[in-house]
């Protein structure tokens, strides 16, 4: 049965959910630890979009790269000292943190996967040489197959002026077995010939038609054949033999495909309806990466096209065969093995991944049989999801409010955010705190109210495991109250596990850039004509919030654009009114 799981895949894949041995592929795109934050677009019933963060795509030491090293050591000695040789280069920064992480996580799959099976991991250039030295220590050197480059950027952004190098235009995908068992399908991935390759590849003609001159005896390196060793209308070959049986050889005859050449060796005729198409090499330029118009777009960031995990799938698993994504963001991996008719297996830590991809089976595998595991259903099952996981509980309960959690490390009081929308044009923003203890008082409320105030939020929720004390309650109440598109509210709000499940109602709106939403989106950009937008309609954008330039959060320093005169004016008048 089709798997979807919630939460951190080193949970699940210790949890004995997987099997030992019964995945056949496993394609991986982790975070790539480069400091990105990247944004999901949340469509506003006004026209709008605000920008949300969908994930961090950030690892640092200190949230449990130590303890990946420990568990890394205790379960193999031979990879931890990879690990220990890479940390003293590399000492304990992200890039560590991040190896250690994906080491602890590799292992894992490595069990997972069947004595057949392949993995292929997509990384980038600045990491995939310390993964390849991990990849080789926990799966062998000797399975190591290939480093693919995928030109996943046509244009490549940015001025080399300002950069100083080459603008990075590729990713890269190790592609190890388990074993040397693994197979290949290189039959069902190979490209066909365009109709000029055709030609100049056939550039002879016959009787028949066109054809081109290929073997019919084996090569000497392909070793000596006994057994296709015959004689054939007073031919005998050399001890590598006929490349096919006799049964074979008669049929090509037959069909008019079997030549002599002059000294009397025999050729063979190769037709151009039975060309298999080219094999596919290890530079993959043909794959063109999702532009802001393709219909399998979504909107998730760092969604990558149906083509290229299409091409992986077909390689190195057959129908019927299990695939495994244990970062499945919005489910390519999914939607590529469903179509092929493989049986699948997503894992996703962000809640938005997992309805994302809900939203996409809904839309284009509508008949897809699957189960999702580790969105708590009831009040119990919450509870438990708070004590185990933490903050999976939390990326739980604050996507079900709408808003975005914040990932591990230092939260300065704010547990995760929302923007909803506020008024025509207008967005507001509420700092979420996540309680998942049991003894909360009013203190707790005291201390999201300050961090409302810190921030210039317009509201906080406060979301516990229990039912709020009447302190706490009048202590939310003493925050006033806020007007909202829907009436008033309190600004300070508190939501309880019970809320979370039967559907909490915080009384604002916020709607997620559904793939329908986005194909809508779409249309409606089609129709309009293009044109500048006037000066008033500028003032009417929604404020965004001031972005990072080069990735990382935003600073408060940041100033959004002045816009209290307008943006276009005309020159000789702005020119005017300096000299003024
Ligand atoms: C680069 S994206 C994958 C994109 C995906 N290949 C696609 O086409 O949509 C990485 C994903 O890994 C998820 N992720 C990060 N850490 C994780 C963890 N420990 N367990 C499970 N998923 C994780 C993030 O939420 C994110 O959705």
């Amino acid at each position: 049965m089709n798997r979807l799981f919630f939460g951190d895949n080193l949970e699940w894949l210790r949890g004995g959910k997987i099997k030992d041995e019964s995945v056949d592929l496993v394609y991986l795109d982790p975070p790539f630890n480069s400091k990105a934050t990247y944004n999901i677009l949340y469509k506003s019933p006004v026209g709008a979009d605000a920008q949300k963060k969908a994930f961090e795509d950030t690892w640092r030491w200190e949230d449990g790269a130590e303890a990946a090293m420990e568990a890394v050591r205790r379960s193999d000695v031979a990879i931890f000292r990879v690990l220990q040789a890479l940390q003293g280069f590399l000492g304990q920064s992200d890039l560590m943190a991040y190896l250690a992480m994906m080491t602890v996580r590799l292992i894992e799959l490595k069990r997972v996967l069947k004595s057949t099976g392949s993995i292929y991991l997509h990384c980038d250039p600045t990491a995939s040489h310390y993964l390849k030295a991990v990849m080789d220590a926990i799966f062998g050197a000797a399975n190591f197959r290939n480093e693919i480059v995928w030109l996943r950027s046509r244009n490549p952004k940015g001025s080399q002026h300002s950069i100083k190098k080459f603008s990075p235009s590729t990713d890269t995908i190790l592609y190890y077995a388990r074993s040397s068992e693994a197979p290949f399908y290189d039959d069902a991935i190979r490209r066909p010939l365009s109709e000029e390759e055709l030609i100049e590849k056939y550039d002879r003609e016959d009787e028949h038609g066109r054809y081109a001159d290929g073997p019919i005896i084996c090569s000497a390196s392909m070793g000596p054949r006994p057994n296709l060793v015959y004689e054939y209308k007073g031919y005998t070959p050399p001890p590598y033999g006929w490349r096919v049986n006799i049964e074979k050889l008669r049929a090509i005859d037959a069909a008019g495909n079997l030549a002599w050449s002059k000294s009397g060796a025999p050729r063979r005729k190769l037709r151009p309806d039975q060309d298999k198409g080219a094999p596919v090499g290890s530079f993959w330029g043909d794959i063109p990466p999702l532009n802001s118009q393709a219909e399998e777009r979504i909107g998730y960031p760092t969604q990558k096209p149906l083509a290229l995990l299409e091409r992986i799938i077909l390689a190195s698993s057959k129908p019927g065969d299990v695939v495994l994504d244990p970062f499945c963001g919005c489910g390519t991996a999914v939607h590529a093995a469903e179509r092929l008719g493989r049986s699948w297996v997503g894992i996703d830590i962000t809640y938005l991944a997992i309805q994302v991809i809900e939203d996409r089976i809904k839309t284009w595998l509508p008949t897809t049989k699957y189960v999702v595991e580790g969105i708590p259903k009831d009040e119990f099952a919450a509870r438990k999801l708070a004590e185990l996981q933490p903050y999976t509980f939390q990326e739980w309960a604050v996507g079900r409010i709408g808003g975005q959690a914040k990932g591990r490390g230092p939260d300065k009081g704010i547990d995760g955010e929302i923007s909803f929308i506020s008024g025509p044009g207008r967005y507001g923003h509420a700092i979420v705190s996540v309680k998942g203890g049991r003894h909360v008082g009013p203190d707790a409320i005291r201390v999201l109210k300050s961090v409302v105030q810190r921030e210039g939020a317009d509201m906080g929720v406060f979301i516990c495991v229990n039912d709020p004390t009447p302190d706490m309650r009048t202590e939310a109440a003493l925050g006033g109250r806020i007007e909202l598109p829907g009436g008033e509210r309190p600004r300070i709000q508190i939501v309880t596990v019970k809320d979370l499940i039967t559907g909490p109602n915080l009384g604002i709106l916020t709607e997620l850039n559904t793939v329908r939403a986005t194909q809508e989106a779409r249309a409606v950009q089609r129709k309009r004509p293009a044109r500048k937008p006037t000066p008033e309609e500028l003032r009417r954008e929604p404020p965004l919030p001031p972005m990072p330039i080069t990735g990382g959060k935003p600073t408060r320093d940041q100033q959004p654009l002045p816009l209290d005169e307008p943006l276009l004016v005309n020159q000789v008048e702005k020119k005017a009114r300096r000299h003024r």
